[in-house]
């Protein structure tokens, strides 16, 4: 299954966002805006990074589009849902990420792209109180709605293939409970059944996609496809799936910071991660059932990096009940930074004969301006996986993501290793391009 080359895509791509707010619309007026040369679509991959292919004298970089054959920033089609029925233009106002004279000129192509009502449960974001809202009778309706959905808009806009991306707000948290996650019967007969806390809106998003063969990318750090009902129904549809959370800000400088301390084999007490943020979503996860799911997403990260069992010297002797170093990740909405976040880090790390030193980060980053590029890779990098007949949970995309998906009903452990996930990216580019993968991931 993995090594196929992919097909040459025809047509063109339909990207058909959930939530179009502050991180969709940067996204979509970025992507408008590169297209008519008014923009450069900076921290994107596919777009600007080269692989190595080929070996000794035959040896030589290319861009992935030279390599694989990516769909065109031109070939794009938008389409969103979202609980407000703002457009992308007001949206992209309201967020206050770009400035007018980057929104302007595609004012036209973002007023057309309005929202489709949400598949919404307000007992799952209890700080939205929009009305661009389905009437759904129960869960497997939502589903069905959502599935005409997506028709209607291949349909309209005569595209050949959907991507479904979910950039809308963090869901509270769904734990996985095996008698309605564990297998694709449980989750229909749930959804039949109207099991309201056990299915959350953003399952139906994915359930409809999957079906309606459109490969689907969860942003937020909600559970969604993160179950085996959905691998199965990935596999029984032959769908790419990816998730969870985008790697943006704190998390990607951790996953790119923690391998100096882990390579260098230094100790490690503590590590405290703190930021305030102003936007839509921090509000949102304000509400401590929404910042329980971003939580779990956020510690994952260093502890597969940073391995207590495997250096017990080094990281088994924090003070969180001495087994591990201590971990704690706040975040703080703090309305006049708006999508201006700012991360604090505190490490404490230590030394020859156990002696203390301390790390500061201060990153002041911009939240959407980050996670716009990762949107756009996603989305082309999905279809093209599609079309290269990859289906199920596509691990090279962790690169990309938080707290990647895996298997853990098999104990599988997940990559988090900044330099490990792009090895993995790299191959499968390669494999997709007909190359042979080079590089082995210890
Ligand atoms: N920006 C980042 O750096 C970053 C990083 C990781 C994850 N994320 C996640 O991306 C998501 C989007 O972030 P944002 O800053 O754009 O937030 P935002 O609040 O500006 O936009 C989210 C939109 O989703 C809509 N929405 C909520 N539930 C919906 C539903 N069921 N159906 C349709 N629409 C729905 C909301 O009305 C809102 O307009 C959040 O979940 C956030 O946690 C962002």
């Amino acid at each position: 299954m993995a090594t196929q080359k992919a097909e040459a895509p025809k047509g063109k791509l339909g990207v058909l966002v959930v939530g179009l707010g502050a991180v969709t619309s940067t996204f979509m007026t970025g992507v408008l805006m590169a297209r008519k040369g008014l923009a450069k679509p900076v921290g994107s991959m596919t777009q600007y990074d080269k692989i190595r292919v080929g070996e000794g004298e035959d040896k030589k970089y290319l861009h992935y589009k030279d390599i694989v054959p990516l769909a065109d920033l031109n070939d794009i089609v938008f389409g969103a849902w979202d609980v407000y029925p703002a457009n992308a233009f007001e949206s992209a106002v309201n967020a206050e990420v770009l400035k007018a004279k980057d929104i302007l000129p595609v004012q036209k192509e973002l007023e057309a792209i309005k929202p489709m009502k949400a598949a919404f449960d307000h007992n799952y974001a209890k700080r939205l109180d929009g009305d661009n809202v389905k009437d759904c009778k129960d869960r497997w309706d939502m589903t069905e709605q959502i599935r005409e959905d997506i028709r209607n808009f291949k349909k309209e806009t005569g595209v050949d293939r959907v991507v479904v991306l979910w950039a809308a707000s963090t869901e509270v948290y769904v734990p996985v409970d095996e008698e309605v996650h564990g297998s694709l019967a449980a989750l229909e007969a749930a959804m039949k059944a109207d099991d309201k806390e056990r299915i959350a809106p953003s399952m139906c998003y994915a359930y409809a996609a999957l079906s309606e063969g459109c490969p689907f990318i969860m942003g937020a750090p909600n559970t969604t496809v993160d179950i085996p009902a959905m691998w199965e129904l990935a596999e029984k549809t032959h769908m790419p799936i990816a998730g969870k959370d985008f790697k943006t800000g704190q998390t990607l400088v951790k996953s790119g910071f923690a391998p100096i301390i882990g390579t260098r084999c230094l100790g490690l007490s503590g590590w405290f991660s703190t930021n305030i943020l102003g936007n839509r979503d921090g509000l949102v996860l304000d509400e401590p059932a929404n910042f329980r799911t971003k939580e779990v997403s956020k510690l994952s990260t260093l502890e597969s990096i940073l391995v207590p069992e495997e250096q017990p010297d080094l990281y088994g002797h924090g003070n969180d009940e001495d087994t591990q170093y201590y971990h704690k990740v706040r975040i703080n909405y703090y309305p006049p930074r708006n999508d201006n976040k700012e991360g604090w880090d505190n490490i404490d790390i230590f030394g020859w004969m156990g002696y203390p030193m301390q790390i500061k980060i201060n990153f002041l980053c911009r939240d959407s301006i980050l996670a716009a590029p990762l949107c756009l890779d996603l989305v082309l990098l999905s279809d093209l996986a599609m079309r290269a007949g990859r289906y199920g949970t596509q691990r090279f995309l962790s690169f990309f993501l938080k707290s990647p998906m895996h298997d853990y009903t098999k104990d599988e452990v997940p990559v988090n290793h900044l330099f490990q996930q792009y090895v993995m990216l790299k191959n499968a580019i390669r494999e997709m391009g007909g190359y042979p993968a080079d590089e082995t991931i210890d």
